[in-house]
């Protein structure tokens, strides 16, 4: 069995209160929230909705992993945004930011395209195993170095509907 780690409950208050920082800390702006699909789902929907704001929502998708549970170190774009980010408060939503590069190679790509502004929101942290020096503006829980699943997290795949937070069973 999956142990679970955070619970839905749990999930709910802490998106609501990032929800309300955001809220206030983007008063009179209109935010751009860039997730990074799959794991994002959840969450950023999640989070949208506790922002009383007109922000938007838009997607990428990003691949370092296969189905392995480490990562390669090799970041590309599977699927690039749909709209144009300059001059836009953009937040990049993630699900777990573990070794890092995969936000480095976000920061960097998305940077260049010169937002008015760039920010990271990242539901789970999993800091044991950085490899970039990589700062977490917004962030919903740190995690011990363990496989996590659930709330939009997967291992190959599967697992991502679990209404909660897990450490993976790898029996
Ligand atoms: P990083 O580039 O090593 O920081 O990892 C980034 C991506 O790897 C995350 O956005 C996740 O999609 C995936 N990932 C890292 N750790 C885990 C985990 O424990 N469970 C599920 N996915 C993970
Ligand atoms: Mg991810």
């Amino acid at each position: 069995m999956n142990e679970i780690l955070i619970t839905q409950e749990q999930i709910a208050e802490r998106v609501a209160q990032i929800g309300s920082q955001i809220t206030k800390d983007y008063a009179g702006k209109k935010p751009l929230l860039v997730g990074v699909l799959n794991g994002c789902v959840f969450f950023m929907t999640d989070l949208a909705r506790a922002i009383d704001l007109p922000c938007e929502l838009a997607f990428m998708q990003v691949s370092s992993y296969g189905n392995a549970a480490k990562t390669s170190g090799a970041v590309r774009i599977l699927a690039d945004l749909s709209c144009d980010i300059a001059g836009r408060d953009v937040i990049i939503v993630e699900d777990i930011v573990d070794s890092g590069l995969t936000l480095a190679y976000l920061l960097e790509q998305l940077n260049a395209r010169r937002p008015a502004s760039l920010k990271v929101c990242s539901l789970l942290d999993k800091p044991t195993r950085r490899r970039t020096d990589i700062e977490i503006d917004y962030l919903g829980f740190t995690v011990p170095d363990a496989f996590i699943v659930g709330y939009g997290l997967d291992y190959a795949g599967q697992w991502r509907n679990l209404p909660y937070i897990a450490v993976m069973d790898q029996t």
